[in-house]
């Protein structure tokens, strides 16, 4: 029988509405499904389901025990975020966790697929877990910026130990199902149907007599104070800033100390503080746009062309990365160098990526044997391209050099296939419009290390076909990267972005403020490093080569950094030679500050006639955030990002933008645009050059608008 014959009304339509929870009788066995597409997630009407079916099951004699089961691919994929931050409703997901737990006859949970956050805890409240092979069980709340709400940091340790669940909450990771039956987190594996399976168990332990046996009754956990320690000090170094993650931990440490009921408490208490803060909505944003920045308008109906076959040309520093990405996603890669040295070097860096990849565990050996034996290959020569459905551009930074290549895919390449160029600044319309079919051309701009991080720049010239935008997109899924659209500039979204914030960072630097200081700064706001670690750890050759392909188009108002340029020339490129802002000396972590770089920043302010002043640690975030922000609303009104969370996701997984703030734009919208508005105008009183505040700024300002209104 299916709850839809008597279904509650729709509070706002008053229309029946299916019901998500089904409840039918098998043989003595209660099957409860859950069926709420595409997650399973527990909203209000599935919690009501649950608990309508607890009443039912308890007053049911044809049920002994009862099973309950998500239809689809997963059990339950969690609370339904979209209600975060919405006034809640009955009932609290605690509560139908402890109704399941207080029915009177034995419930089972079957796993397929994920039982993550709300969804473990359900399964926590049932009596008996059977877990499906393949199937992921965790409590990932942390990564949204709370802790388990509905028992998960009480059941966990009862039932596995302190140990194991500050292994598992506040790192918000998820096990396997083995690694679950091995730790007690669930009783067993099977393999198959889930409802066989999950039936086969009730049944069993129907005739073997079973009773309940409520996790919520079992002791409390030991109070382990090595490993809670442990968990405190690790969490501490780990995710600058980040509150839910310890807070978790306090969490764990009440189960050990408080009866069950009390422990509910403490935890909701904990959870409702967490609810509250802004780093939960900076990272329910994240979770929400990092797939929103898939859906594209343009791209609703166009089919992308089918890609097996990628061509990498230039197996250098990102070349190799990139081939790797594609290898370890199943892809056929042919690369191609200038000379066989090249070749070789590029293949020994591949094989020393997936030798990493088997190490930490993402790859077994027998795969990286036959990947290599099989899926890869070099050549010099562009006819092993013939049969490629992709290539990816990644030579010298040269328009020159690029422009022959494209030739050479021209000529090569079957009709159909797409030319692609990793450029990190020059212009992708001239290099399409120097091949005869243009419209196969686009810009994928990966960041390095390639095969590590997750944005992809998808740089699309007018003359891209839509196909071949959406073949971008579904190549960077394949990948496993993050894809943004970006429209093309100097820099596209990110790096132009970025140009900007820099140079805020040098003019601090002329005006007053250390290199050092700017750094602990930025980092005590939340970034993994600043500028001018970057900067050394990228090679300040490159920041040079790039200050001087600018210098004939550069406005003479403009501030170039000439102590940069003077550490260029005494060899100081950075990490590599040793030496660049810091000083690093082998076998110790990080670099030290230098005196010396003082005295040519010194001399390089009385060059320009500075008189230098005291920056606070807040103003250095302000103004760098400030340039960022006016920066990226151009980016914007010029069309290059379309939506204020592209902006987001590009720092969020390209430049290490603190997760919890939500991404740049997220963050300016909750410091207010007036107010960062204001600070432009203030900054702009003394430096009307580089301080214009952005159109767009001024009328979302005027309009008492924000970002969020652009994200459609
Ligand atoms: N609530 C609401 N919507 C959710 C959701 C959730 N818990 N989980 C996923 N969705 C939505 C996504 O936004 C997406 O919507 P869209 O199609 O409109 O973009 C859709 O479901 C499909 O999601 P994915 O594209 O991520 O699907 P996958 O199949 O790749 O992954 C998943 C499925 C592993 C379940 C993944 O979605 C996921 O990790 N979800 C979040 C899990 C989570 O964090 N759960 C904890 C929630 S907090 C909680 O439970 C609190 C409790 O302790 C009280
Ligand atoms: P690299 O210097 O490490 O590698 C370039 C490789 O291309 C070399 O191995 C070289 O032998 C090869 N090569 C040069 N001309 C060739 C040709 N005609 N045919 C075949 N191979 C040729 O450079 P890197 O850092 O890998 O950069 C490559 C491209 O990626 C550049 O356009 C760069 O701007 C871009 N990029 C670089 C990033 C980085 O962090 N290094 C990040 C994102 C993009």
């Amino acid at each position: 029988m299916n709850y839809a014959a008597e279904a509650p009304l729709d509070e706002r339509e008053e229309r029946p509405v299916t019901h998500p929870v089904s409840y039918e009788v098998e043989d003595g066995i209660a099957v409860i499904t859950i069926d709420n597409p595409p997650v399973n997630a527990l909203g209000r009407a599935v919690r009501q389901g649950l608990c309508d079916a607890m009443d039912r099951l308890a007053d049911d004699p044809q049920a002994q025990a009862a099973l309950i089961l998500g239809a689809g691919k997963l059990f339950i994929g969690g609370a339904d975020i979209s209600e975060f931050g919405k006034p809640p409703k009955d009932p609290w997901l605690p509560e139908v966790v402890q109704r399941i737990e207080d029915s009177p006859k034995p419930v089972v949970a079957a796993i397929q697929g994920a039982a993550l956050g709300g969804g473990l805890e359900v399964a926590l409240g049932a009596h008996y877990r059977v877990a499906m092979k393949g199937a992921k069980l965790g409590l990932p709340e942390v990564n949204l910026g709370i802790i388990p709400g509905a028992g998960g940091t009480q059941r966990t340790p009862r039932l596995i130990g302190v140990a194991a669940a500050l292994d598992i909450i506040p790192a918000g990771g998820t096990v396997p199902a083995e690694q679950a039956v091995e730790l007690g987190l669930a009783d067993r594996l099977a393999e198959g149907d889930p409802r066989e399976a999950g039936l086969a168990y009730a049944r069993e332990l129907v005739t073997a007599g079973a009773g309940t046996r409520p996790v919520g009754q079992m002791p409390c956990p030991d109070h382990d104070t090595v490993a809670l320690e442990a968990a405190r000090k690790t969490w501490s170094k780990k995710n600058r800033g980040e509150v839910a993650r310890l807070a978790s931990i306090d969490a764990v440490e009440a189960a050990t100390r408080m009866p069950i009921a009390a422990g509910i408490t403490e935890e909701r208490r904990i959870f409702s503080e967490m609810m509250d803060t802004p780093q939960r909505a900076g990272l329910i944003h994240a979770f929400f746009i990092e797939r929103k920045v898939f859906q594209l308008p343009e791209l609703d109906g166009v089919a992308p062309r089918e890609v097996s076959q990628l061509g990498v040309i230039g197996g250098g520093t990102m070349g190799a990365g990139i081939a790797t990405a594609a290898l370890l996603r199943g892809l056929d890669v042919t690369l191609i160098e200038r000379d066989d040295a090249a070749a070789e070097k590029a293949a020994a860096t591949i094989s020393r990526n997936l030798e990493g990849a088997v190490k930490r565990g993402k790859l077994d050996g027998g795969t990286r044997d036959a990947i290599l034996s099989d899926a890869f290959r070099t050549a010099a020569d562009y006819g092993a391209l013939a049969r490629a459905d992709l290539a990816i551009e990644a030579v010298f930074e040269d328009m020159d050099v690029k422009k022959q290549v494209f030739a050479e895919l021209d000529r090569v390449m079957k009709p159909g296939a797409v030319l692609a160029t990793n450029t990190s600044y020059l212009d992708v319309t001239e290099i399409a419009a120097s091949v005869s079919r243009p419209s196969d051309v686009i810009g994928l701009h990966f960041f390095s290390p390639a095969h590590v991080m997750k944005l992809l720049e998808v740089v699309v010239p007018e003359s891209t076909a839509p196909d071949v935008i959406a073949t971008a997109f579904a190549l960077a899924k394949r990948l496993g990267k993050t894809a943004v659209r970006a429209g093309v500039c100097d820099g596209f979204i990110g790096n132009r972005i970025l140009s900007k914030y820099r140079a805020a960072a040098d003019r601090m630097v002329l005006a007053g403020a250390s290199p050092y200081q700017v750094d602990r700064a930025v980092k005590a706001f939340g970034w993994p490093m600043g500028p001018y670690e970057m900067g050394d750890l990228a090679g300040l050759d490159i920041g040079y080569a790039t200050r001087q392909r600018r210098a004939a188009t550069r406005d003479p108002r403009d501030i170039v950094p000439t102590w940069a340029d003077a550490l260029y020339h005494l060899g100081r490129h950075g990490q590599k030679t040793g030496r660049g802002y810091y000083i690093y000396e082998e076998g110790k972590r990080g670099g030290a500050e230098d005196p010396e770089v003082l005295e040519l920043i010194d001399k390089a302010r009385a060059e320009h006639g500075v008189t230098p002043r005291d920056f606070t640690d807040e103003e250095i975030q302000r103004r760098y955030m400030a340039a960022l922000v006016n920066e990226a609303a151009r980016v914007l009104e010029e069309g290059i990002a379309r939506r204020p969370l592209d902006v987001d996701v590009t720092f969020l997984h390209g430049y290490g933008f603190p997760r919890w703030r939500g991404g740049p734009m997220f963050w300016a919208d909750e410091t207010g645009l007036p107010a960062l508005l204001g600070d432009i105008e203030d900054y702009a009183r003394e430096d009307d050059f580089f301080w214009q505040p952005a159109p767009l700024l001024k009328r979302l300002v005027s309009e008492n608008s924000n970002f969020a209104s652009l994200n459609g």
